[in-house]
């Protein structure tokens, strides 16, 4: 059974109360393409393409108890602190977008215990791997509840399209390699509802590719994803930007059909100055590129036109700069990004990321 947008489930709850315990592991994905810009419940205004990473993930685990009265409660440990205010932001899209699908969810309460692999002060975006991870988990108390099995592809397709009601950029991170999410007439499975795997319309090379995330800056940033998308809204540019990104999409999986393309960080990075030029030009406009975030650029546009090696930026809503590579090209990337590029990263901070195998189940004390 595959779940579908706007169309409440109907499901004849188990009559016994049960407990248990469940776990994933999920990760965080850096996208190629950006979505920017939602409507409805939680739809993309534009696809999006990305790949998820393999060491920043986040791993969580769930205690369930499930009754047959109504007893819905959840409490959220992050690593052994309990984080109270995200108790409440969770329960909103409890309530608001996820019980019409898992209605179960009425009568179980959560304990749910969840870590990061990178710091928390290190200003990546949790909300992708958390999100999925947390999804991943109740499409797991919904099979162990009913005693049933989604087929594989199903369990993944729904997890991906209850990720996505917590965190749009959460949906792409179930599978392993390049996602994509966001409907494309020419992609048959494509949907705006959840993310589907396209490794199959990639040249395996770039399987190889590396993400250098730079962390200039570890503070929370002072405006949210959420009142970004909003901003698209009434954007005077919102009509261009479509234009723009889907001829970004439509020229990116064209490119990757073959090794190492020339206009692949081209596109890579007009994505990445388009996203912030867009929240720039918003109403009210805000800026979340750091001098540093600049001298890296720069940076990186002179190693790049000296040494001849094909490697370029990306960026999400924030400061940091993710430095894409190959690793044919590790050694003297991983020289450059040393000697260079350290020196505007906040306490010399960085974490060497590559593309990863997507999400995995995985044992609560593992
Ligand atoms: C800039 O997925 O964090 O990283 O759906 O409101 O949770 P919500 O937004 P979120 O937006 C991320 C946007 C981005 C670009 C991208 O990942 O495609």
């Amino acid at each position: 059974m595959i779940f579908l947008t706007n169309e409440p489930r109907k499901l004849k709850l188990p009559s016994k109360s049960m407990e248990g315990n469940v776990a994933w592991k999920s990760p965080s994905n850096i996208a190629l393409i950006k979505y920017w810009g939602k409507f409805g419940e939680q739809l993309p205004m534009n696809p999006s393409l990305s790949f998820t990473l393999k060491k920043s993930y986040t791993k969580t685990s769930i205690e369930y108890a499930y009754s047959t009265k109504k007893s819905k409660s959840l409490k959220l440990y992050l690593g052994r602190k309990r984080i109270t205010n995200f108790e409440e932001k969770l329960m909103g899209v409890i309530n608001k977008r996820l019980l019409q699908y898992l209605p179960w969810l009425d009568y179980t309460q959560l304990k749910i215990h969840t870590e990061n692999t990178f710091p928390h002060s290190a200003g990546i975006a949790s909300s992708a791997s958390a999100m999925s991870a947390f999804a991943l988990c109740l499409l797991s108390i919904e099979e162990e509840l009913f005693h049933s099995k989604f087929q594989k592809n199903e369990f993944y397709r729904n997890a991906s399209f209850i990720a996505r009601l917590c965190s749009g950029s959460a949906c792409r991170s179930i599978y392993g390699g390049y996602n994509l999410w966001g409907s494309l007439k020419e992609i048959v499975d494509s949907s705006d509802a959840y993310a589907v795997p396209v490794n199959n319309l990639i040249d395996p090379f770039y399987n190889s590719i590396h993400d250098a995330i730079l962390i200039v800056s570890a503070r929370e940033k002072d405006v949210s994803s959420s009142q970004g998308h909003s901003l698209m809204k009434n954007h005077p540019f919102a009509a261009g930007r479509h234009l723009q990104v889907n001829d970004n999409l439509q020229m990116m999986l064209k490119d990757m059909q073959n090794k190492d393309t020339p206009d692949f960080f081209r596109i890579i990075e007009n994505e990445a100055l388009s996203l912030h030029g867009l929240m720039m030009s918003s109403n009210p406009g805000y800026l979340l590129i750091k001098p540093g975030s600049l001298d890296i650029i720069e940076k990186i546009y002179n190693f790049r036109e000296k040494e001849n090696i094909a490697l370029g930026f990306t960026m999400d809503a924030g400061p940091n700069i993710h430095l894409l590579y190959f690793d044919k090209d590790k050694k003297e990337v991983r020289n450059f990004i040393r000697n260079e590029l350290l020196q505007f990263c906040e306490n010399g901070q960085w974490i060497d990321d590559k593309l990863g195998p997507g999400a995995q189940k995985v044992k609560i004390n593992e």
